[in-house]
């Protein structure tokens, strides 16, 4: 099929790989001349494993295209999907105002029947504005439908839930457009749910609420944990065997953060409140998150006494491994609050250093984590990136000014750390002193 992709962000540049990967030809348009031309060098602009490659050849064998005219991308293809950024706008609500220029960009372009997909993340009835905006503007009255195709893609295995999904989710309101999306997405062999496009455009929202509000739940046990003396990685072991609840996304720790579920559950407070509905349990889930960092700053608070003037080594920067991204990264607000006290920070992430960089100043970025704990008076893990987990702790014991380590992400066993001779104080398990 010609598939042309408007905005060749992270989920673009994923979904029209993957779909030229699939067979198709596929171009991704995007209005960053820049951008357009870098990736035209073969130079992808984000960090995802494996992305590179695949673009690379799929651009060799002619199946995938960079270009920065929408309009002669607009005319080549049938289906076109919007993958433009839906930011957040001040009061959490999504700022769609990319979604309507490319809508009514295409009404402008269209040369005949196009099936405009929303891929985006959207709040429910933006489907509706799309094809209402294409409807004005499309003077020669050219056929077409809308359809919504929400994508569940994590960042760091984004080809792999790409090509490998749990399921994927189409609303659509035409049998045209059903037909076209179901061939589309045939080779992947993945179940299809085949819906409205309202359904399919709160399913997104609601299933990142429910993962965010999962995470939360077992945030709030660990409180409880600690207070008793239980274990939180025993309850959430014990509650994942039940395969009703299952054990992914029971990790306590210090909360979610990333590009989506902080801006998906505010945006759905935000629609649900617009449409006269209180979503009193997800400002609950967002003020439980909000709360975790603020626990996780307690616990060296509480083992540093003053922070003022001690230096702390921060391992982890992104909100999660095998990424760069920090946005909405806990580490950041964390490290902002330690040095508005007066904390000396030395920090190592093996990715996401370059572009944090860019918002923290005044602080030490380390070669590796022995340099970030030289000399320091604690060492704080807040990202649980697989190199942090294979430390020599022996070897970590004598950079550190003392044995004092706060895990945020629970990493490492606290039997094992007593007896390497460190006081080890983690997330929701029993203090072993
Ligand atoms: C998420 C959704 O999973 C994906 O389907 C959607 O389309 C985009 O948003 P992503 O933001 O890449 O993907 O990250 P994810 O792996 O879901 O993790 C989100 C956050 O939750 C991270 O900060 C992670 O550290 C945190 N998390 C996850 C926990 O704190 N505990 C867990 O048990 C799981």
């Amino acid at each position: 099929m010609n598939i042309t992709i408007i905005g060749s962000g992270y989920v673009g540049l994923v979904t029209g790989t993957c779909f030229a990967e699939l067979g198709n030809k596929v171009i991704c348009v995007d209005n960053d001349a820049q951008k357009i031309r870098h990736l035209k060098t073969g130079h992808v602009p984000i960090y995802e494993p494996g992305l590179e490659d695949l673009i690379k050849k799929n651009v060799r064998k002619k199946r995938l295209f960079f270009n920065s005219d929408l309009k002669s991308a607009v005319k080549k293809a049938e289906v076109i999907f919007i993958t433009v950024g839906t930011p957040a706008k001040g009061n959490g609500e999504a700022d769609l105002t990319g979604i309507e220029n490319v809508a009514r960009n295409i009404a402008h372009c269209m040369t005949g029947y196009k099936l405009i997909v929303e891929k985006s993340t959207v709040p429910v009835e933006t489907g509706e504005w799309v094809k209402r905006t294409i409807e004005i503007h499309n003077h020669k009255k050219h056929k077409f439908d809308v359809a919504s195709n929400p994508e569940f893609l994590r960042e760091g295995q984004a080809i792999n839930d790409f090509m490998h999904p749990d399921r994927i989710v189409l609303g659509v309101e035409s049998n045209k457009a059903k037909n076209i999306l179901t061939s589309l997405y045939r080779p992947l062999k993945a179940p299809i749910l085949i819906t409205d496009i309202k359904s399919a455009e709160l399913i997104k929202h609601a299933s990142n609420s429910f993962l965010a509000a999962k995470i939360s739940f077992i945030n709030a046990v660990s409180e409880v944990c600690e207070r008793v003396g239980a274990d939180v990685t025993r309850v959430a072991q014990g509650m994942g065997m039940d395969k009703r609840i299952n054990e992914l996304f029971l990790d306590a720790g210090v909360g979610y953060g990333g590009s989506c579920f902080p801006k998906d559950i505010d945006a759905f407070v935000t629609i649900s409140e617009k449409l006269g509905y209180d979503f009193g349990l997800l400002k609950e889930v967002r003020e439980i998150n909000l709360a975790q960092k603020h626990n996780f700053i307690k616990k060296i608070e509480d083992n540093l006494w003053i922070i003022k003037n001690k230096t702390i080594a921060v391992l982890g920067l992104a909100f999660k491994p095998n990424t760069d991204d920090i946005r909405s990264a806990p580490a950041i607000d964390i490290i902002k609050r330690l040095e508005a006290e007066g904390a000396k920070i030395k920090v190592y992430d093996p990715c996401a250093m370059p572009k944090a960089r860019e918002v923290l100043k005044g602080i030490k970025f380390c070669k590796d984590p022995y340099d970030a704990a030289r000399e320091s008076d604690c060492l704080i893990i807040v990202t649980e990136w697989n190199e942090f987990k294979e430390l020599d702790l022996v070897r970590m014991k004598k950079c550190l000014k003392r044995p004092l380590i706060i895990d945020g992400r629970n990493i490492y066993e606290p039997q094992q750390m007593k007896k390497l001779g460190y006081k080890y104080i983690s997330m929701g398990r029993p203090k072993v002193l």
